[in-house]
């Protein structure tokens, strides 16, 4: 399950479902040279982080190894989001995630039906599959439901 995460959290960090979020600076922060004044709205952008290579080396490479480092920086794995605001579901969509993945590797052998090309997603904002995903399933092992 620990493997299982990491997939999923290379998943999310490649194509986060929500791409960032509005906060509102509490006092006046410079940054780089510019100036946001108290009360300004700032977006926060989540590919902006999982895309940083000083974060994640070759960013573009999907490699769930990477969350093996325990020492990544805080807030550098910002699908959740962060702070007091941060995700409340996240617990929930962890246990949900696991268990989805855990019965399609493991009860189910399962093949693309999209040619390579077809394979994309679009942002509506969040990422949806552009042709639909489909896929065929086949039952390798039997479901236990009691
Ligand atoms: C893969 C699944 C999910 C992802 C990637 C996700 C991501 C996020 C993100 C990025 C935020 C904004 C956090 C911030 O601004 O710092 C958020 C907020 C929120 N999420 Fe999720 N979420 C997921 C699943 C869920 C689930 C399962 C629930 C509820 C059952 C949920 C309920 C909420 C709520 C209520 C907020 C607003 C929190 C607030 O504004 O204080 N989310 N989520």
């Amino acid at each position: 399950m620990r493997l299982t995460w990491r997939v999923a959290q290379e998943t999310l960090r490649l194509v986060p479902p929500v791409f960032g979020n509005f906060r509102t600076a509490a006092v006046d922060i410079e940054y780089e040279g510019y100036v946001i004044p108290r009360g300004w709205q700032v977006f926060w952008a989540s590919s902006v982080t999982h895309m940083d290579p000083a974060i994640y080396p070759d960013p573009a490479r999907f490699d769930p190894t990477r969350f093996e480092n325990a020492a990544a920086p805080p807030c550098s794995f910002v699908a959740f989001g962060a702070g007091p605001r941060i995700c409340p579901g996240m617990e929930l969509a962890r246990v949900e995630t696991l268990v989805t993945m855990h019965y399609l590797v493991r009860h189910f052998r399962w093949k693309l039906c999209c040619g390579e090309k077809e394979n994309t997603f679009v942002r509506d904002p969040l990422p949806t599959p552009l042709n639909g995903l489909p896929v065929e399933l086949e039952q390798i092992a039997p479901l236990h439901c009691n």
